[in-house]
Order: C-alpha cells, then sequence, then structure tokens
C-alpha cells in the first residue's frame, strides 16, 4: 500500500467512525455493532502506525467519544475521560503484562485489579466536602454534558457521603448501567403500551440519563458502580483495590465481582470465570478490565493518547458483527414447513464461525426484508442458533430484489400452500418429499422420541438417498448387508445400529406417540393422551370428542390427532411397527383429574437440575395436571431454576414470579 492509499483509506475510516460516533454517544442509536467500529478502528490505528505521517490531529484515534451535546450545560472535565486499550485474544494480554513488567522494570508478577466491563455509559460524580456536587458524562472525553439533576434520580447514588478520610474534593468515575431485569420490565411494559422499546441495555441507560426531564429518569430502573477517581484533592490508599474499598465505605456501589489478581495467569483464570457467569449476572457486560493494582506504578506507566497504559480491556467475542448474504434458500423440515435459511459470507461471532442464520418464516423475513447481497448485522448468543438481526439498508445493493416464496418445494417440486392467516408455508408433497421423510425419520429416532442411538441425521439422509428407507418402520427390516453397502459402514457400525434399533423397541408409550409426529404433539400432549387412554388401542379408536377430554388437548390438536390415526398410511406404520416387536409396559391410565400443589399451575424450568433431567421434570408436571411454558410470563405462576439459570431467571425476578429451586420443586410435587 502507498502513502496515498493509505491516507485515503484513513479518511475513508475516519468519517465513518465519526458518523458512527455521533450515532452512539448522542443520538444513543449504534448504526453498527460494536464488532464493527472496533475493527475499523484497529485499521486505521494500523495504518496510522504504518504511515505516521497521515495523522490529523482531528483524527477519532486521537481523541474519545463524541462532541458533547449542546442542549446540556458543558462540564469540562479536570482530568481527561480516557478509553482503555482493548485485547481479544490472551496472548495480547500476555504482551500487555509483559510491557508493565518491563517498563516497571519488574521480574516477578504484578498486581492486577479484575472488574467486570460493565456495558453502560461513563459518568463522573463531583463530591465537594462530601456532599454531591456535579454529575457529567463522557463526552469528547475533555468535555461532557451536565447530568447534574438527572444522576440525582437514581436511588444508590448517595448524595452525602459518610465515614472518614473523605478528601475535600473527590471526583468519582463509574458506569451507569441498566440491569436486565430492569431492563426486561421497562420495555415489557413500554411493549404493552404500544411504545417504542429499547435494542438494548446500555442505549435504555444512554436514553434514560440523557433526559432534559429528570423526572422521566427517575422513573427508570438506572444503577451505578463506582470503578475509579478522576481530579482528587485529598489523600487516598497506595492501591487502586485499597481505594475502593474507601469509596465503597463512604458510600458508593461496586461492581461484587470485582477481584484482585496475580499476574497474566490471574488476569486469564478472572476471564474465564467471568466468561462462565455471564449469562447469570443480573447485567450486561461485554470483557473484563485489568489495572495495575498500585497507584505508584500507575503513574510510573502513564498514558499515550486517549488511553492508560497500566490498564486493558479484554473483550469477549462479539455476539454481533457484520457480513453480507450471499444467498437465501428455503429448508424443508418433517412437517413440510419451508425456513428461509440466509446462507452468508463465514462471519467470526460468539466464539464460532457462523455462515448460515435462520430467517424463521416468511413473515419474518419480510419484516426484516432481507436480501441477497445486503449487509446485515448477525448475532449468535450463548448456544442460542444464528440469527439475521437487520439489514443495513444504505448499504443495498442496486437492483437487490424482495425475496419471494417459492411456489415449488425446492426438494421435491410439489406445490407449496400458506394457508390464510398462518405464517408457515408447507411443501404438500408428504411422504413423496424426501425433505420430509428425513425429517419424520430423525425425529422418529430423536432421544426424546424412541432414541436409536447411533442413527445420526447424516446416516438417515444416507439411508434415504439410497432408497433403503422411506418411512421410520423400514428401519426395523434392514438388513446388515444393506448398511455394509452404504458409504463409510463398517461391520461393526452396522451391527451396533442393527442391535440399536433392537433395543429401542422397548419403549414407552408417551415416546412412542411423540415419535409419530403427529402435528401440534408435543411431549406434554403425548404424555396426556397416554395417561387419559391408557393402552394405544383405545386412544386409535377414539373420536375427536373423545380425544378432547385429554386436559392437553383442544379441538383443533384432536383434529390432527384423530386424523392422523384414521389416515391408511399411518395404521399401517403403527401396525408395522408393532409387528416389528414395539412394546411398553401398561401405562397407568388415571382418569380422574390429578391432584396436588402443581394442578393448573405453569411452569418454566430453566437451567440445569441435578435430580433429573428437564424433560422428566416436565413430564412430572404435566402428570399432575400442571402446564410447562418456554416462556416468562405473568402468566407464569412458578420458575423452576437450577444451576447456570439465565435470562429467564432475571425476567422472572423481574415480573414478580416465584422461583422455586429443584429441592423445593420436588418438595411441591411430592
Ligand atoms: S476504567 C482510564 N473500568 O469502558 C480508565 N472502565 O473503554 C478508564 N468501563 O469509558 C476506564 N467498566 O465506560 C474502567 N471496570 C471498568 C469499566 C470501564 C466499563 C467502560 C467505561 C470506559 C470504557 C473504556
Amino acid at each position: 500500500m502507498t502513502q496515498a492509499e493509505a491516507s485515503a483509506r484513513a479518511t475513508q475510516i475516519r468519517l465513518l467512525l465519526n458518523r458512527y460516533n455521533h450515532r452512539y454517544h448522542v443520538l444513543d442509536d449504534a448504526e453498527v455493532p460494536d464488532a464493527e467500529y472496533d475493527r475499523l478502528w484497529r485499521e486505521l490505528k494500523e495504518l496510522e502506525a504504518q504511515f505516521p505521517n497521515i495523522v490529523v490531529a482531528a483524527s477519532p484515534t486521537q481523541r474519545v467519544g463524541a462532541t458533547p451535546n449542546i442542549t446540556f450545560g458543558a462540564v469540562r472535565h479536570q482530568v481527561p475521560m480516557l478509553s482503555l486499550e482493548n485485547a481479544f485474544a490472551e496472548d495480547e494480554v500476555t504482551v500487555f503484562d509483559s510491557r508493565v513488567r518491563e517498563r516497571l522494570e519488574q521480574t516477578g508478577p504484578v498486581t492486577y485489579s479484575a472488574e467486570p466491563k460493565l456495558d453502560g455509559l461513563a459518568v463522573s460524580a463531583t463530591y465537594l466536602d462530601g456532599k454531591f456536587f456535579q454529575a457529567a458524562t463522557r463526552g469528547d472525553g475533555e468535555t461532557g454534558e451536565d447530568i447534574t439533576q438527572n444522576l440525582k434520580t437514581l436511588a444508590t447514588l448517595p448524595l452525602k457521603l459518610k465515614g472518614v478520610g473523605i478528601p475535600r474534593i473527590l471526583e468519582v468515575r463509574g458506569e451507569v448501567f441498566m440491569p436486565l431485569a430492569g431492563f426486561a420490565l421497562m420495555n415489557a411494559e413500554a411493549a404493552a403500551r404500544g411504545d417504542k422499546t429499547f435494542v438494548n441495555p446500555r442505549n435504555a441507560a444512554a436514553g434514560s440519563l440523557r433526559q432534559l426531564d429528570a423526572r422521566v429518569t427517575a422513573a427508570r430502573p438506572l444503577d451505578f458502580f463506582i470503578y475509579g477517581v478522576g481530579y482528587v484533592e485529598g489523600t487516598l490508599p497506595r492501591t487502586h483495590s485499597k481505594m475502593l474499598k474507601s469509596l465503597q465505605q463512604w458510600g458508593f456501589n461496586l461492581c461484587p465481582q470485582i477481584a484482585v489478581v496475580e499476574g497474566v495467569d490471574g488476569c486469564l483464570a478472572y476471564y474465564r470465570k467471568i466468561a462462565g457467569a455471564r449469562d447469570s449476572l443480573p447485567y450486561q457486560i461485554d470483557g473484563v478490565v485489568y489495572k495495575v493494582n498500585d497507584l505508584e506504578s500507575q503513574k510510573k506507566l502513564g498514558f499515550i493518547s486517549r488511553a492508560p497504559r497500566w490498564a486493558i480491556a479484554h473483550k469477549f467475542a462479539a455476539e454481533e458483527v457484520l457480513t453480507r448474504i450471499r444467498a437465501i434458500e428455503f429448508q424443508v423440515g418433517r412437517t413440510g414447513a419451508l425456513t428461509p435459511v440466509a446462507r452468508l459470507e463465514p462471519a467470526f461471532v460468539g466464539g464460532v464461525t457462523v455462515s448460515n442464520a435462520t430467517l424463521h418464516n416468511m413473515d419474518e423475513l419480510a419484516r426484516k426484508d432481507v436480501r441477497v447481497g445486503d449487509t446485515v448485522v448477525v448475532r449468535r448468543a450463548g448456544d442460542v442458533i444464528p440469527e439475521v438481526v437487520r439489514v443495513l439498508a444504505e448499504r443495498r445493493l442496486q437492483g437487490a430484489l424482495p425475496i419471494q416464496l417459492p411456489t415449488q418445494c425446492p426438494i421435491c417440486g410439489s406445490p407449496v400452500t400458506r394457508e390464510a392467516e398462518q405464517v408457515v408455508a408447507r411443501c404438500t408433497g408428504g411422504r413423496l418429499c424426501s425433505a420430509q421423510v428425513k425429517g419424520e425419520i430423525i425425529h422418529f429416532a430423536s432421544r426424546r422420541a424412541i432414541d436409536v442411538r447411533g442413527l445420526g441425521d447424516k446416516l438417515v439422509e444416507q439411508l434415504v438417498d439410497a432408497g433403503l428407507v422411506k418411512n421410520p418402520a423400514d428401519l426395523f427390516d434392514l438388513t446388515r448387508d444393506q448398511l455394509l453397502s452404504l458409504d463409510r459402514m463398517g461391520e461393526k457400525s452396522a451391527s451396533n445400529l442393527l442391535k440399536q434399533l433392537q433395543t429401542a423397541k422397548a419403549t414407552t408409550l408417551p415416546r412412542f406417540l411423540y415419535a409419530q409426529g403427529i402435528r401440534d404433539v408435543g411431549e406434554a400432549t403425548a404424555l396426556g393422551l397416554a395417561r387419559h387412554f391408557g393402552e394405544l388401542a383405545l386412544l386409535r379408536g377414539a373420536g375427536e370428542e373423545e380425544i378432547q377430554r385429554v386436559s392437553e388437548v383442544g379441538p383443533i390438536v384432536a383434529a390432527h390427532v384423530s386424523r392422523y390415526f384414521q389416515n391408511a398410511d399411518n395404521a399401517q406404520q403403527i401396525d408395522r411397527l408393532i409387528v416389528a416387536g414395539f412394546a411398553w409396559p401398561v401405562f397407568e391410565k388415571k382418569n380422574t383429574a390429578p391432584t396436588g400443589e402443581g394442578l393448573d399451575k405453569t411452569f418454566v424450568l430453566t437451567g440445569t437440575l441435578t435430580q433429573l433431567t428437564r424433560e422428566a421434570a416436565a413430564e412430572m408436571i404435566v402428570a399432575r395436571g400442571g402446564k410447562v411454558s418456554s416462556s416468562v410470563s405473568k402468566k407464569t405462576h412458578y420458575v423452576v431454576a437450577g444451576s447456570d439459570a439465565g435470562s429467564k431467571l432475571v425476567k422472572a425476578q423481574a415480573l414478580g414470579i416465584p422461583i422455586l429451586d429443584e429441592a423445593a420443586f420436588l418438595e411441591l410435587l411430592k
């Protein structure tokens, strides 16, 4: 790259960064994910390092934040509010630590204060003789906005400090944020009123704090954790951690996860611990921060441009990144449902490389208006399926057309239908569609259905494509020779699979019913049917009306169930399975309504239980006449929380729903 090229690219990046900065800091409405901002920032830094002549004073690398909004009064920071260097990989932390040790001429491990990096906004609050005087946002680092009146409304902000040794002038710095529970509740209430909701807690916090009417701020669930000081007249302890302790004693709130660690190993162990606990923390964090603990050492290390040399932010893998849509295809599931899927330029998000993302259904696709070639925000948090969040409309290529629902199934060519008022479009091919056949067999053999170990999705596809299996019953006619004719199938795997198929025939009635894949019949309904009828033969002979007596079943599901058993193909299939040797212990029939506390209550299960699986817990609830729901709402009666419970627990707390641990749950069901 020539200097001219570098200069042109740098100018382009600066324009983008300035625009993103303005949208983020002034309008509280980020245009691109943080990861995209970080990526451009790094590119600019590298260009400026390679070609120092192209650096200009106005470059975003030379200052922080954005020009403050003039609607608020301006507050000049006596000590600039700086930013932090970012590390994404462990070796960047190692490099940081070696530089620190080099500059301090220290051979042994350095002691660090390790802290969660809260995802809110930086705020400075000044106290004169222990009395709250003034507060400001970071602004551009030199000058911020006066938010004194707004910050005053925070319940946890001390207006008068208590204790001894309080400096005459004390400027504390920290993060104002919105706890997840409060965020969920506030958004739920806004949605109920039909108002606009906030995209994330950080935007909500920023929007709430920068209100011209402080009464609005007062009504918002904001909190403030202190992580340092600015201008101080008076004496403070000699280490960062002791200083935080003093601040706490004087009345400030600290983040409870702050810890003192030794050396780079201590830092990385802390990072892993916090990353593991991230989903169960009551607030959003986007990484951790390591700070040299000794304040004298901090002074020695000093600053470069806009960041201290004594601290670094170790960020988590971005959960939202930008990428491009290569194609949009339709997948066909076991019920014939067509799901639009985005094929992406591979992107590193949430710690893994992602090249597909679901678009859910045609309504979602139309709502987001995703087109081929679009630049999109892709999100993957925790173990959830990667999702296209939104399109960057300003980057759409000319001539990109909206996606149409195909009129024919992409797999079998049968017509596609979409009933009025239905979100789901379906292939009408039924068992003529190989995608539906594969889906049906995969479901039949799945762990919670018949549980045929060793029969994975790939093998099912092979069996169907080779024409060896056309329905679940065909599985039990497979011969050793047929299996051996398949690619990559050895003697051992073949005989194992035959053995597993044999074992799987001893099952339970609810599993057998669930395995049929009857529309809208999940595990709970299957269990309800089994409990009500006790015998398969009675269910097969029952009319819609009788089926509707099952407490889990309404008229629509009853119609699906009755139609399923009346269909000749299905009847033959079931007969074949029974002839093949399917059997189950007699199911204890309970015609009377079950009694007990669980009756008529709706439960949500979250986290890991130790004594039983979540499925087993769900079965127990249903067996006692309760309901199990997958999401927490005002209609939820109890949330059963195991270890590592995440957002559902938070939401339950926000809605004030009783939370049971495993022991309390088992007690309730006794
Ligand atoms: S220390 C000079 N500690 O991260 C040191 N910052 O990019 C300045 N942040 O503007 C910051 N948690 O808003 C520090 N425990 C923590 C933090 C933290 C969140 C934010 C803060 C700052 C940004 C730095």
